[in-house]
């Protein structure tokens, strides 16, 4: 190779070369001694598939443990169980000084010690769901970010705290419903508000059977509505509205009710929000709604995917008589939008989770996560590409842009970001019993992928990161200056009774009970 030619190709790999005669001595380089700040601008080493109960990075990476469960935020309040979504908000438009939302998915009884489902333990456990919003500062030195403690936004949203349904509309005779659970992915408006999307609300306060008469409770699995009955399965599946600087929050129904995922935002050409969304379940679908003004989501249309026609089919209840005939109101076939969706031909997919669009080319990219009764184990992410590339379109084009399986190296995509240069992170999402299964061996712990867009490994999968024993990683978010990635370390040792013990003891090592936490990954 040419001399200047074989000093850019090792530049490229962040080596130097030192000729000494005919041979050479390579010298690894740090990020630090290239003067690379941002994590999407490095070639990554990648790491193998393991199974340690650690967070173990590529090795031009490390982390810094930002906040665990049950760490004090304020004098009044403690940060929630479960981790997941992490998004991030400007203050005095500085990079180094953040509002972080957290949302709190679920409990896990063991870890927490609310196996005996006293209503006391109830209490803690919809303490611990919800979502946290804290203040963090970067170090402008160490660049190592840390809580603010006690700062004055920083607060709780749980089970516990009233948020009134969007457009004055009331569920049950209630125009205000008791707290947010359940709370997966979300996304963030063009207006700088944060969207928490309720997913398995029916584990917490179970779920209206609509096929008997008159409709039947189905029990949840963690009792809350013994105690709680005012939890009505109603109140919840819903996309969540919050200000994050002022912790007011509003529940929309015009997105549907269902185990929402996520709430993708992008804007049409005349200004109005669209918002794509998952329903996460096996043989359920993929929806789109396009709100009626711009800078609120209280009104619009809820559409849903079919992908065999490459149409996205409105929820017209005024229009179509099928739904007329089904829903006494368009809130009644809000509440049940699984069967309106049915109803009207949606395509029934492989558990759609995170979605996200890409930054240069507007194509929407979708994880379907997996979907064992469809014979389907590793997943696949799915490519939507709207006509002309408009998202207040009707019609799109679809394709598999990933396949999981042990040629691709991941198996059940989940939550997706995007980098500033169109590089695309991933997480999977190995429940803590599949991982036992044979089809999952070869991938062990979850991890964080990369699909790099340019550079020698464009294209391909590398694995950067494996998370802890029956840990997930989720709610993947990098800072202002792509110099930090923010990750949730969600369930941690999952699935552990008194007969296991702890399963992982990740963070703090030795024997101690594993805590779920939000982790800063930063170059070496
Ligand atoms: Fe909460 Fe579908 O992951
Ligand atoms: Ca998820
Ligand atoms: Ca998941």
């Amino acid at each position: 190779m040419h001399r200047r030619k074989f000093l850019q190709f090792l530049g490229g790999l962040g080596l130097t070369a030192t000729f000494s005669g005919y041979g050479c001595v390579y010298t690894y380089k740090t990020a630090k001694q290239q003067h690379i700040s941002k994590l999407s601008q490095i070639e990554y080493t990648g790491i193998a598939p393991n199974s340690l109960d650690d967070v173990v990075l590529s090795p031009e990476l490390k982390y810094d443990l930002l906040i665990s469960w049950n760490d004090p935020i304020s004098k009044a309040d403690k940060f929630g169980f479960d981790n997941d979504y992490l998004c991030i908000f400007k203050i005095n438009d500085a990079a180094n000084d953040l509002l972080l939302w957290v949302n709190h998915e679920y409990c896990d009884r063991f870890i927490m010690k609310t196996q005996a489902a006293t209503k006391l333990d109830i209490e803690q456990e919809m303490y611990a769901v919800g979502g946290t919003i804290i203040r963090i500062k970067q170090n402008p030195e160490s660049k190592k970010w840390s809580l603010v403690k006690n700062d004055a936004y920083n607060r709780r949203i749980t089970a516990l705290t009233p948020i009134p349904f969007a457009d004055n509309i009331a569920i049950k005779g209630n125009k205000t419903a008791i707290g947010t659970l359940a709370n997966c992915a979300g996304g963030k408006t063009p207006w700088n508000t944060l969207l928490t999307c309720e997913e398995n609300y029916y584990l917490f306060v179970g779920e209206t059977n609509y096929t008997t008469q008159p409709a039947t409770h189905i029990d949840s699995d963690l009792g809350w509505e013994k105690f709680y009955p005012a939890h009505l399965p109603e109140h919840y599946g819903w996309v969540v509205e919050i200000d994050p600087y002022t912790g007011k929050a509003q529940k929309h129904t015009a997105m549907g009710r269902f185990a929402h995922e996520c709430a993708t935002t992008v804007l049409t050409k005349d200004g109005r929000c669209v918002v794509y969304t998952g329903d996460d379940n096996y043989f359920e679908c993929l929806y789109k709604f396009i709100a009626d003004k711009p800078g609120s989501l209280a009104t619009g249309t809820l559409y849903v995917a079919n992908l065999e026609k490459g149409e996205w089919i409105p929820l017209d209840y005024k229009n179509n008589p099928d739904l007329r005939a089904k829903f006494k109101t368009k809130l009644d076939m809000l509440v049940r939008t699984r069967e309106a969706a049915h109803l009207v031909g949606g395509s029934k997919l492989d558990r759609p989770e995170d979605i996200e669009i890409h930054p240069f080319t507007n194509e929407v990219f979708v994880s379907l996560t997996n979907n064992s009764k469809n014979n389907n184990y590793h997943g696949a992410i799915l490519k939507i590409v709207e006509q002309n590339n408009d998202h207040a379109a009707l019609h799109f084009k679809h394709e598999y842009f990933l396949t999981g399986g042990e040629e691709t190296g991941f198996s059940s995509p989940d939550n997706l970001i995007f980098d500033d240069h169109g590089n695309l992170w991933f997480t999977s999402d190995i429940s803590g019993s599949a991982m036992k299964n044979s089809e999952y061996l070869p991938f062990k712990n979850n991890g964080l992928f990369m699909v790099p867009a340019s550079g020698k490994n464009a294209g391909k999968v590398l694995q950067i990161a494996s998370a802890p024993n029956n840990a997930e990683f989720t709610g993947p978010m990098f800072s202002p200056n792509y110099d930090t990635l923010f990750l949730s370390v969600q369930h941690p040792g999952e699935n552990a009774n008194t007969q296991t013990g702890y399963l992982s003891h990740w963070p703090r090592g030795k024997s101690a009970a594993p805590k779920p936490s939000v982790i800063a990954i930063s170059l070496v």
